[in-house]
């Protein structure tokens, strides 16, 4: 039977195209859902754009726009970026589809049904930008402006009648929910600010809105639009056709195994989602990881400080997979990061290019001249092909449990250096000096291209073109993947034969 895993990335706001920071969120959650295929997994990766709410609709009016046109204009954007990005979602969410109102009505139905809703009157502060309601004491006066500490966007002290979610009720069902599974949020350093802020005490939520009409309604009252995040979250069921939780979609994949976001939407993953879940009788998910920003110099990138990187830029001048190897390299994941451009080309260059792309050309040219475009028939290896053979089985688990705790920088590491030891491998063994002693030749060229064929493999997740073109060497295409083969030192069958393959990886030219 096969084992199912469910991996959202966060949903977009379609209110500016896109940028680093966005692609950044969509690439990691990438690199597991590919990770957790390979692995064998049933695996159902979604993303999507998240498209009511007074920020799109004042962004809409902005660009002179009725809300849904401008959404459609700009959730394409979002659409291509997973396409540009070469990511392997299965579907891609818009809340301004159908499938979605319906869910989202469903889910308040239930909860008014509960008595966990009621009307009231709402007098605080708001942050369209974020969609984000703060306390007193989260704000502060900048040049007479006020703003949310936290996130420096500007604050409006709102007063209107609203919907109340009994989130107070949910504290301690909450706070036994994250010492139950000590790794529902992750980051654990994450961890801490959220249950500080449940265990401060939580007050009830405000769930609908009465000045503005761009969302979807309260069923029951159709003067209230619903909170734009308690409609936006609920796009995790809605992909998976809720409110019909008794079909195969549903049941095979809720609840998620992995809510990829931002460190800046944690308290909306981390206790409004499992609080609505809770409170609706639906299990919440099993895990939330807040990564950090991509940083633009020192600062979060935002249209208002005019500091976007544009993903797409990059992708045109050095490369999709290049700048994916660096984002999930380069990165210390969990922690904020930056993209400079002089490290960017030392990956490509180094690793990427003279490492391992290197590795590959000079075997198979070696492959070509001595032996022919075919895999040696071997009779034993030695210890030195043992000893760099087997680390691939004898780290399998530590790769395996590298990604289910998410520890990218592990794994990113242990490839990294088994790219290093291989070309090493390689030099060291001197195979050109061989040509008397037919038996290490043929040992000396099987290993080596073992070794390029666990490291692509191991590399799928990370730079999925470049890994399948490496794999087609070897013919391998990319639903035989399987991570398991990288324990078998004879996978490849001798007299099998090898393709010849393009330079992996250009080297980027440096002028001074
Ligand atoms: N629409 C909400 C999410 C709803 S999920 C039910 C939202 N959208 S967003 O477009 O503003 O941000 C989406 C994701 O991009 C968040 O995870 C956010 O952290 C991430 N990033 C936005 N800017 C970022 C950086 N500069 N760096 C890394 N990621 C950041 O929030």
């Amino acid at each position: 039977m096969k084992k199912n895993y469910y991996i959202t990335t966060p949903i977009y706001y379609p209110s500016a195209k896109p940028h680093m920071g966005h692609a950044y969120s969509s690439i990691v959650a990438d690199f597991f859902a590919r990770f957790k295929r390979i692995e064998g997994y049933k695996v159902f990766f979604l993303t999507g754009t998240d498209e009511h709410g007074l920020k799109i609709q004042r962004a809409a009016e902005n660009n002179k726009k009725k809300p849904l046109e401008f959404c459609d204009e700009i959730s394409k954007t979002f659409k291509q970026l997973s396409k540009t990005l070469n990511l392997a979602n299965n579907d891609f969410i818009r809340t301004t589809e159908k499938r979605h109102h319906k869910s989202v009505q469903n889910l308040w139905n239930i909860l008014e049904k509960k008595g966990e809703i009621y009307l009231s009157k709402y007098s605080g502060w708001y942050s369209v930008s974020d969609e984000a309601f703060y306390l007193e004491n989260e704000i502060e006066s900048k040049e007479g402006i006020n703003v949310a500490k936290t996130s420096g966007s500007v604050v409006e002290w709102l007063e209107e009648e609203s919907y109340f979610f009994k989130l107070s009720n949910w504290q301690n069902k909450l706070l036994e929910l994250y010492e139950k599974n000590p790794n529902f949020i992750l980051p654990k350093s994450r961890k801490n600010e959220v249950v500080s802020f449940v265990e401060s005490g939580l007050k009830d939520l405000s769930v609908s809105r009465k000045s503005f009409s761009w969302g979807i309604q309260v069923p029951s009252n159709k003067e209230h639009i619903i909170y734009v995040w308690l409609d936006a979250l609920t796009n995790y069921i809605s992909a998976l056709n809720y409110p019909d939780t008794e079909n195969d979609k549903y049941k095979n994949f809720w609840p998620a195994d992995l809510h990829m976001i931002g460190k800046d939407i944690l308290r909306f993953h981390a206790v409004y989602w499992p609080a609505f879940l809770l409170a609706a009788d639906l299990p919440p998910p099993k895990r939330v990881y807040g990564h950090g920003w991509i940083l633009s110099g020192e600062e979060k990138m935002s249209k208002s400080k005019g500091n976007i990187l544009d993903p797409v830029e990059i992708i045109n001048d050095y490369g999709l997979d290049s700048l994916r190897y660096y984002l999930l390299k380069e990165v210390s994941f969990g922690n904020d990061g930056n993209i400079s451009k002089d490290k960017l080309i030392s990956c490509i260059n180094s690793d990427l290019a003279n490492n391992f792309g290197n590795l590959c050309q000079r075997v198979l040219a070696f492959v070509e001249k001595n032996i022919g475009l075919e895999v040696p028939k071997i009779d034993t290896f030695n210890e030195d092909d043992l000893i760099i053979l087997n680390s691939f089985s004898e780290n399998y688990q530590n790769l395996i449990d590298f990604i289910n705790n998410q520890n990218i920088n592990s794994y990113m590491n242990f490839i990294v250096d088994q790219m290093f030891v291989a070309n090493k491998y390689f030099n060291d063994q001197e195979p050109w000096k061989k040509k008397d002693d037919d038996k290490r030749l043929k040992a000396i060229t099987y290993t080596s291209l073992e070794l390029i064929r666990k490291i692509s493999i191991l590399l799928y997740p990370v730079i999925p073109q470049s890994s399948l073109k490496a794999l087609n060497i070897f013919k391998i295409k990319e639903d035989e993947i399987n991570i398991d083969t990288i324990k078998n030192n004879s996978f490849l069958k001798a007299g099998s034969v090898i393709n010849k393959i393009d330079i992996l990886f250009d080297k980027v030219i440096i002028n001074d």
